[in-house]
């Protein structure tokens, strides 16, 4: 019935009475409730494809679990670090829909899921079912905060993504209010981060916000647990941070101290860029200086950004930084293929100075550009001053699109301006 009711809500877009009438007629002997909740169900499904393509929708979600349900990639990305961990078996002490659960099966783990709403352990069971892997994973219900303590809880590796929407603050479209207080989290991150070393592998999903010194231990920590952390990104959107933490047995002195970062760009050429890496090993970045007329000025990935792997990257790939404190970097072409997605967006720089209208206007001039974005870091200037200021309305001939980026570079934090053209993908 639920296929049923997909089919009649594509048949109607936006108009869910004819939807609802067209089920009546294809499903004669559903109830009311029945056909209601296939709709429900159908419409959570189409929002499911939109977000994370077919492959999501044949499960079945609920608002709350299909907003917080890990996108494909991450959790693919989660099982192969388990599994270059050593780990054949985890727990997911926080289940949710089962998303991520359904993701470490595929990849071969066993699985035992932990999940304290009972209608969601139910729905996650029926989506395990769903795709073929209940011989790996069983679903319970209860609190992992129990839970962890069960004498058979199996101690090889542990997931934990914490809930972080306000179950008690809704808006208007019924979606729940991020909670960026990481206590306020269910099970809140203090709880999380005090089963470091429980299990040999403690695996977490973060939000990618989260301040770098909530993912490393206590300084009084297990010397023998080794910290790494992923930022994880795709389409451009900053997605998660997740940190893992592993206990080396007889590894006393040679776990590297601090935290680990990589970041992660997934997509069609994925990036992997990590605080360990050679490439960040290789001698010193050069001093930062601003682009030039000719150069290529790019806005790098905000995983990069996040890990803090902006240095890294120039490093990576011979580019320089704009300013030390600012993440743009510079680079003499555009990047090639193997690098392309460490870039958001790339300009050609056309023309450099000083927050001069008049100079900037007669460089679009020069450079046939009648219409602006604008963009910039380290300098509020709004879009509509700038292109107030610019005046290059009522000039037809000026075809082209151009960027202008504003910076606030050095200690006074002076505005520079570039005018950039978008570099077309090749
Ligand atoms: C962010 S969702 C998990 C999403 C899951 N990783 C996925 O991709 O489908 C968090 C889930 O943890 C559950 N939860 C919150 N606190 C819990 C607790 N103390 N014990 C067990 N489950 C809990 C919530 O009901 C919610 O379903």
């Amino acid at each position: 019935m639920v296929r049923l009711a997909r089919e009649v809500l594509a048949a109607h877009p936006g108009d869910p009475l004819r939807a609802r009438r067209a089920l009546d007629v294809r499903c004669p002997d559903a109830t009311p409730d029945q056909a209601r909740a296939a709709l429900a169900q159908a419409s959570l499904q189409l929002r499911a494809a939109s977000r994370f393509g077919t492959d999501a929708d044949d499960l079945l979600w609920s608002d709350a679990g299909l907003a917080a349900a890990s996108r494909p990639g991450c959790t693919q990305r989660r099982a192969r670090r388990l599994l270059a961990a050593g780990v054949t078996e985890v727990v997911d002490l926080t289940c949710g829909l089962g998303l991520d659960a359904i993701g470490f099966a595929a990849a071969g783990l066993n699985v035992l899921g932990v999940e304290r709403d009972d209608a969601i352990a139910d729905l996650a069971r029926r989506n395990v079912a769903q795709r073929g892997l209940d011989d790996r994973v069983t679903i319970l219900v209860g609190s992992c905060q129990e839970a962890v303590s069960w004498e058979h809880l199996p101690r090889q590796a542990w997931f934990v993504d914490p809930a972080r929407r306000d179950p008690g603050r809704v808006r208007a479209d019924g979606s729940h209010i991020r909670l960026d207080d990481a206590e306020r989290w269910s099970p809140p991150w203090s709880w999380v981060k005090a089963q470091i070393g429980v299990p040999q592998v403690l695996l977490a999903k973060a939000a990618p916000g989260i301040e770098h010194r909530l993912l490393a231990q206590s300084d009084d920590g297990d010397e023998s647990i080794d910290t790494e952390v992923e930022w994880v990104s795709e389409d451009g959107q900053l997605l998660e941070a997740a940190p893992l933490w592993r206990r080396q047995h007889g590894a006393m002195g040679c776990v590297p101290r601090g935290v680990r970062r990589r970041a992660v760009v997934l997509g069609r050429s994925p990036i992997e860029l990590g605080s360990g890496t050679a490439a960040a090993m290789i001698g010193q970045e050069g001093p930062a200086a601003p682009p030039e007329p000719g150069e290529v000025l790019f806005d790098p990935d905000p995983a990069i950004v996040r890990a803090g792997l902006v240095a890294e990257l120039a490093r990576a790939i011979g580019g320089r930084l704009v300013d030390e404190h600012l993440a743009y970097l510079v680079v003499p072409d555009p990047l090639p293929q193997s690098w392309r997605a460490a870039a958001r967006r790339q300009w050609r720089v056309l023309w450099v100075g000083g927050y001069r209208p008049e100079a900037m206007r007669e460089a679009c001039v020069d450079h046939g550009i009648g219409q602006v974005d604008v963009t910039g870091r380290g300098r509020s200037l709004t879009e509509d001053r700038v292109r107030r200021d610019l005046r290059l309305r009522g000039r037809p001939h000026l075809q082209r699109r151009g960027t202008v980026i504003t910076m606030g570079m050095g200690p006074r934090r002076s505005t520079i301006a570039v005018l950039g053209g978008i570099v077309t993908e090749a």
